[in-house]
């Protein structure tokens, strides 16, 4: 059977189609391209608005922003699918959602971050045009709007001499923890998604061969390598192409939930829940008690994986352990989150069926990326049992990445 790979664009590719987008559009060149990718999350799923750990990894698929301020205060973007109609807005104009002045569709994540960073005392700001050039699979579930967001903050921040990201090599660790800020309140706010900060900080705080362990009670992080390529091992990226929209009701209902279970438990958030047990007695409704179950209970396999991950290589009982540590995680998210999906669960169960250590989505759920352990020279292998399973299933056939640790935002 055909599979289709999703490549990443180069560098050079990127900055070129970008950089000629802009051109053609504009009419002038653009004064730089910046870019930032996308993500996917190893374990540690719904629980960064938990105050939960997670652990991303940047994968090398980015978005890249060719970029030019203006005299005035009025953006201009384009993008590839907007080519024809320019997206104008006016930067004293922009509103949060439901106001006067709210942005609808891609613009809200480009103009979103500008404004969140005048709102953050980084303003005034000039107006620019912006072209966008993303090979970050759209609906993917692996980030493509942070990725936006975050191409756009570091692209801004160099431009206007904020001095916040540093640069990919030297990165600004504080700085770009502001940056995260920002591109999370341009989600939560002007787009309308109320995500957690886990996308914004892998796009901006990931490093290349390393997966960021990131504990979301204070966003601190740790860097750790995570080379499986030298291990003999790959991390298989699917795509499930079945929709997904974080913005549509689910996501917040199960924040919801989650609020209302830490307030009937009596803590802060559900990290500090310290007796699954007891809490479970403690809850009123069996659908309350399943979302705290989950949370929980990804908070200790999240801790599990990363000590194992910094224990030693990928091998023997801990390759083993944390194959199961995957698994676990998704059959928690399929039955007590319940935010898995018919073709989240055909790409998983084949995967396993084919061999794979340990199989789960990755990211929100609801259509959107499954990932997959597996031995590098089964990836192939292991990608045709997917796309066989769909066949048989009738569903539409999925694409596939292979996960590399990446670059974080920035120039390159
Ligand atoms: C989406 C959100 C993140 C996080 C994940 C689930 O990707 O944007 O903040 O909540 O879902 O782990």
């Amino acid at each position: 059977m055909e599979l289709s790979w999703s490549a990443a664009l180069s560098a050079e590719e990127g900055r070129e189609l970008a950089a000629q987008l802009f051109e053609e559009t504009f009419g002038y060149q653009p004064q730089d391209v910046w870019s930032a990718p996308g993500r996917v999350n190893v374990i540690g799923e719904h629980v960064d608005y938990n105050g939960g750990p997670c652990l991303p990894i940047a994968l090398p698929h980015r978005a890249f922003i060719a970029y030019a301020p203006r005299e005035d205060r009025l953006l201009r973007l384009v993008s590839p699918q907007t080519r024809e109609a320019v997206d104008e807005l006016d930067l004293d104009r922009i509103a949060p959602r439901g106001c006067e002045g709210e942005v609808s569709g891609w613009a809200a994540y480009l103009s979103g971050v500008a404004w969140a960073l005048e709102k953050s005392g980084y303003g005034p700001l000039h107006g620019f045009d912006a072209a966008l050039y993303s090979c970050v699979p759209r609906g993917g579930g692996l980030s493509s709007s942070a990725a936006l967001e975050c191409a756009m903050a570091v692209a801004i921040d160099e431009a206007e001499g904020l001095g916040l990201a540093g640069s990919v090599s030297e990165p600004n660790d504080a700085g770009r923890t502001i940056l995260v800020e920002c591109a999370r309140m341009a989600e939560n706010q002007i787009a309308g998604a109320n995500t957690g900060g886990l996308d914004q900080t892998a796009s901006l705080r990931c490093l290349s061969g390393h997966a960021l362990a990131l504990d979301c009670r204070d966003m601190s992080v740790e860097h750790i390598p995570f080379d499986l390529e030298s291990q003999g091992l790959a991390l298989l990226v699917i795509d499930t192409r079945a929709a997904h929209s974080l913005a549509d009701g689910q996501y917040g209902q199960r924040r919801a939930d989650c609020e209302e279970a830490a307030r009937q438990l009596g803590v802060e958030q559900l990290v500090d829940v310290e007796d699954l047990e007891a809490a479970t007695q403690a809850l009123s409704e069996e659908r309350l008690i399943k979302r705290m179950r989950h949370v929980v209970s990804e908070i200790a396999r999240t801790r599990a994986l990363i000590e194992l991950l910094k224990e030693g290589p990928l091998e023997g009982d801990r390759l083993k352990v944390v194959g199961a540590l995957m698994n676990d995680s998704h059959d928690s998210l399929r039955d007590d989150y319940e935010v898995s999906c018919l073709e989240l669960d055909v790409a998983v169960e084949a995967a396993r069926a084919a061999g794979a250590y340990g199989a789960r989505m990755t990211g929100g759920g609801f259509g959107g990326s499954a990932i997959a352990l597996v031995d590098r020279e089964r990836l192939e292998e292991t990608a045709q049992a997917v796309a066989q399973a769909y066949s048989e299933r009738g569903l539409d056939a999925p694409a596939f990445i292979v996960a590399v640790p990446s670059a974080p935002a920035g120039k390159l």
